[in-house]
């Protein structure tokens, strides 16, 4: 079932992971390509090069929790496969949790139902390695207990529960996509933004990185493209199907090898930084096992590179 010659609708591809799957999918040869996506958090110009590259993708504004509006959707432009990535963030979740958890359910249980009814052939949905929590042993492998610690990874997890529960009960073709933490060009550089945007803005700014605790919790990078690259790889291959599956490098590196990295690029070693307290919520090692992975399409993503955070870097310093 490759994803060329298919019809293939993307939510939250106005996103950061979103669009570069957007870009990877015209590489890739999908005849027809629609984007759903609300803009809460997306934007237009995450686009510009798909647009230029795939003149016919279609952008359409909606909310993808909206079953009847999907369901129109997905009919009017016969959509073969799915790629659910439409979510409210972590950071809105802290201050919203009931419209986050509403939301988010609202997306997957969409899709799923979208499923079951016969209206799309394959559900590709992307989790999140939030729905681990803090890991008990590390690496985590996809059997690692949920310990959800936010309001927005208690609904990751919920997410995972009910598609599992439509591929068991109504056996759906789908499959649950586990990232880690990515970083690479359009990750949301505004108040939700990830760590990479945030050292290159202080750094700009003249003003001392931020670091929270002691910079030793550790995070598995991965570049983006490499997410979209097997989304579309784990897509592709049948003995996926009904699986969950992390994608991410195997090797954690902590938030002082980043910013240290980060600041060798940009030229800056000597930057000032600052330790201060503790998020609520934050986990402390976070890495994942990727044999599974490896062990289904036989290859797994790079560890986080040089070329790849300066080209985030570049980027960042270009748009912000
Ligand atoms: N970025 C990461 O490091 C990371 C790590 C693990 C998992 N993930 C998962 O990957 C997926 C994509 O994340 P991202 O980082 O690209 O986030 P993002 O916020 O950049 O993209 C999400 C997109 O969804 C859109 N959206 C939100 N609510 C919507 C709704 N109701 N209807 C339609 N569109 C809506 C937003 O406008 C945005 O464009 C999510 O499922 C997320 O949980 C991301």
């Amino acid at each position: 079932m490759s994803i060329h010659s298919r019809s293939v609708l993307v939510t939250g591809g106005a996103g950061f992971i979103g669009s570069h799957l957007v870009d990877r999918l015209i590489q890739e040869g999908a005849s027809k390509i629609v984007v759903v996506d609300n803009f809460f958090l997306g934007s237009e110009h995450n686009l510009d090069d798909a647009k230029r590259a795939f003149p016919d993708l279609e952008v359409i504004r909606l909310d993808a929790s909206n079953l009847s509006a999907m369901q129109d959707v997905v009919t009017a432009h016969q959509i073969e496969t799915v790629f659910d990535l439409a979510t409210i963030p972590l950071p809105t979740s802290l201050t919203y949790p009931h419209f986050t958890m509403q939301t988010n359910i609202g997306i997957t249980s969409t899709f799923c139902e979208i499923a079951r009814r016969g209206l799309i052939e394959r559900l590709v949905h992307m989790s999140s390695s939030e729905a681990y929590g803090s890991g008990r042993y590390v690496p985590m492998d996809e059997d690692h207990p949920h310990d959800a610690l936010t309001p927005y990874a208690a609904a990751k997890s919920a997410e995972d529960h009910i598609l599992r529960s439509f591929v068991s009960t109504f056996g759906i073709d789908a499959t649950i996509i586990r990232p880690f933490n990515n970083y690479g060009p359009r990750q949301n550089p505004g108040s939700y933004a990830g760590i990479i945007p945030i050292i290159v803005q202080k750094v700009r700014a003249g003003e001392p990185i931020l670091i929270h605790g002691d910079g030793e919790q550790s995070r598995d990078f991965t570049f983006v493209r490499d997410t979209a690259d097997f989304a579309v790889t784990i897509h592709d291959t049948p003995e996926c199907r009904g699986q969950e599956i992390n994608v991410a490098t195997g090797v954690g590196t902590s938030i002082n090898t980043l910013v240290t990295r980060m600041l060798e690029i940009m030229g800056k070693p000597d930057h000032p930084i600052e330790h201060v307290e503790e998020r609520p919520g934050d986990v402390r090692r976070h890495m994942a096992d990727v044999t599974k992975l490896s062990g289904l399409v036989g290859r797994q993503p790079e560890v986080l590179n040089v070329d790849a955070l300066a080209e985030t870097i570049e980027w960042y310093e270009k748009t912000l």
